[in-house]
């Protein structure tokens, strides 16, 4: 590094403020390194989202650990926040030019780059009408069951979610699931209209975005294009915007366009994207200009599959997983739905592209090994998983605690009675429900594993016991773990000091989203 005497990194934080697992061997090199790094200038440029309380750790990390080393900060460190309403794409543009700038060169006007071209034809005969190729990296699961288990006119709805896997996929208790989900279908037949385009039109697709940019098939119909890839749900992008500006032939909406785009007033970007889908952008602006295909295209986000924690065992469902679901609703009066949560549970829904993956939860390699589990909401799906492949489990196994979080009494009534029969038949020996919005007195899973140290301590003063968190981020686990290290020095007559590194023997797995 100090060869090349100037370095821009770009880091993004995952887990509990961790780095992300390609960037771990980069800082361990950096940590032990006794090169002199005097001469090296660089740039940190952090993504993060502020959803979560330790944002872009990773990347202050790595500016903290090369300015320690003697590096010279070429400019500041720059955060993108991923929760903010343009995902940061304005803050990196913003970053850009000074960056290029720093670096002694000019700033190229941004100019949307097409990245596919297409060939077009029509064959109302080709079996891909019929057959869609699968998305890139996917296989097709099916359907098999949904069932709401909150109370009717709850917000929001809970569901369980069956689905058959493909032959020859596996997974084990505490895996993930990645769904690749589909637009809603009159969404696309309106946006294909406005576009004068034909959804039975087959395109062989060329691109030169690099492996793993892209899941788009060779070949698909326009409809395929426009249900099965293209995200027509999500928050227009700026290069969209960029996009329709350049052919847009009314004066006033092309004016509208530069505003959406201008760095210095994101006044009106965000007031755009509060409640304006990228379906509706495409409607609205394809009557003053339609840019090709391979623009639109380029300037799309593609649809990411979203990731869920399989709430079931392998040894129990064979060949099925099960997944507990919250419906995402949001915007004004939260008339609006999320993407993949409406398209799981839109009617007729059978074939649901799909691939399995390892979580940060597993179930512990000894399994006389004790567990201390807390989940909030939907975070019981992993829990639900370590619970059924307890089930299956033969010779010393160790106890088993759970905190569960709720808003009331009766909001699951099929889980609660899933959780007490796990009590009934010795899988889990204790039980501890939290209802934060029952009654005056609001109860949390910290008041729980406050009020019962005795139960905590039984579990955590084995070093052998296994901790797992999974809900929302918003400062819990780090809650939740201020409370392991005061029962410790309480319980186990420890300093701070000694409490700390006794709670840090015990493995840790958590999971926030
Ligand atoms: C490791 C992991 C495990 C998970 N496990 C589970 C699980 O077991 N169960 C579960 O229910 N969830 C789980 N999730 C969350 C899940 O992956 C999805 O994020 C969630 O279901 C929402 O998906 P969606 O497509 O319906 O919402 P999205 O369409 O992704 O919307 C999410 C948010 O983006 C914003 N947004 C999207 N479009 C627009 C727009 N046009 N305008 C303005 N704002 C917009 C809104 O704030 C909205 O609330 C997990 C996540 C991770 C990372
Ligand atoms: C499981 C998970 C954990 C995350 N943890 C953090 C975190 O601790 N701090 C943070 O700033 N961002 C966190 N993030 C947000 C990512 O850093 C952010 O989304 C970033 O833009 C990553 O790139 P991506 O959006 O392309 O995935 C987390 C994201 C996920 C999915």
């Amino acid at each position: 590094m100090a060869k090349k005497g100037l370095a821009i990194i770009i880091c993004s934080t995952f887990g509990d403020g961790e780095l992300p697992n390609n960037a771990m061997k980069f800082y361990d090199q950096l940590c032990e390194t006794t090169e002199d790094l005097s001469q090296l200038k660089y740039t940190v440029l952090a993504l993060g989202s502020r959803d979560y309380p330790k944002f872009c750790a990773a990347g202050h990390l790595i500016d903290e650990k090369l300015a320690s080393k003697g590096a010279q900060r070429l400019l500041p460190l720059v955060e993108l926040d991923a929760s903010s309403s343009d995902k940061g794409e304005g803050a990196f543009e913003s970053w850009a030019p000074s960056a290029v700038m720093a670096l002694g060169f000019k700033m190229p006007e941004i100019t949307v780059k097409s990245t596919f071209s297409f060939k077009h034809s029509t064959n109302p005969e080709d079996p891909i009408h019929k057959q869609p190729l699968q998305p890139l990296g996917f296989e097709w699961g099916v359907m098999l069951s949904n069932t709401v288990l909150t109370p009717d006119g709850f917000n929001p709805t809970m569901h369980r979610y069956q689905i058959k896997l493909p032959v020859g996929m596996t997974y084990e208790a505490g895996d993930h699931v990645a769904i690749l989900a589909q637009n809603n279908p009159e969404t696309v037949k309106s946006v294909i209209t406005a576009l004068h385009l034909k959804e039975d039109e087959i395109l062989d697709v060329e691109t030169t975005l690099p492996e793993g940019f892209n899941i788009i098939p060779e070949k698909v119909t326009v409809k395929q294009l426009f249900s099965q890839y293209l995200d027509l749900n999500g928050i227009p992008s700026r290069n969209l915007i960029r996009v329709f500006r350049q052919v847009c032939t009314n004066q006033f909406k092309k004016e509208d366009l530069s505003l959406y785009l201008d760095p210095s007033q994101p006044r009106y970007y965000s007031d755009l994207t509060k409640d304006t889908s990228i379906g509706e952008f495409i409607i609205e602006f394809s009557s003053y200009g339609i840019p090709s295909l391979e623009a639109i295209v380029s300037a799309t986000p593609q649809i990411r599959p979203r990731l869920y924690s399989i709430a079931s065992a392998p040894e129990n469902t064979v060949r099925s997983i099960d997944l507990i679901i919250t419906d995402v609703q949001f915007g004004p009066g939260g008339t609006r739905n999320g993407l993949c949560t409406s398209f799981l549970k839109r009617f007729g829904l059978t074939k649901v592209a799909i691939h399995c993956q390892k979580g940060c939860f597993g179930y512990p390699t000894d399994p006389s090994a004790p567990m201390i589990m807390a989940a909030l909401g939907c975070g019981i799906a992993p829990m639900l998983s370590l619970l059924q492949h307890r089930e299956n489990l033969s010779g010393k196994i160790g106890n088993a605690a759970l905190f569960f979080g709720c808003r009331y009494r009766n909001t699951y009534p099929i889980l609660d009675s899933i959780l007490q029969n796990y009590v009934e038949i010795g899988s889990m020996q204790d039980l501890y429900v939290a209802y934060s919005r029952e009654g005056t007195t609001k109860t949390y899973i910290t008041d729980l594993m406050m009020s019962n140290p005795d139960v905590v301590w039984k579990y955590w003063s084995n070093p052998k016991t296994e901790y797992y968190y999974c809900g929302p981020a918003r400062g819990i686990p780090d809650q939740l773990h201020d409370i392991l290290v005061q029962i410790t020095m309480d319980k186990g007559h420890m300093t701070r000091e000694e409490a700390e590194a006794f709670c840090a023997q015990h493995p840790h797995h958590v999971e926030s989203f």
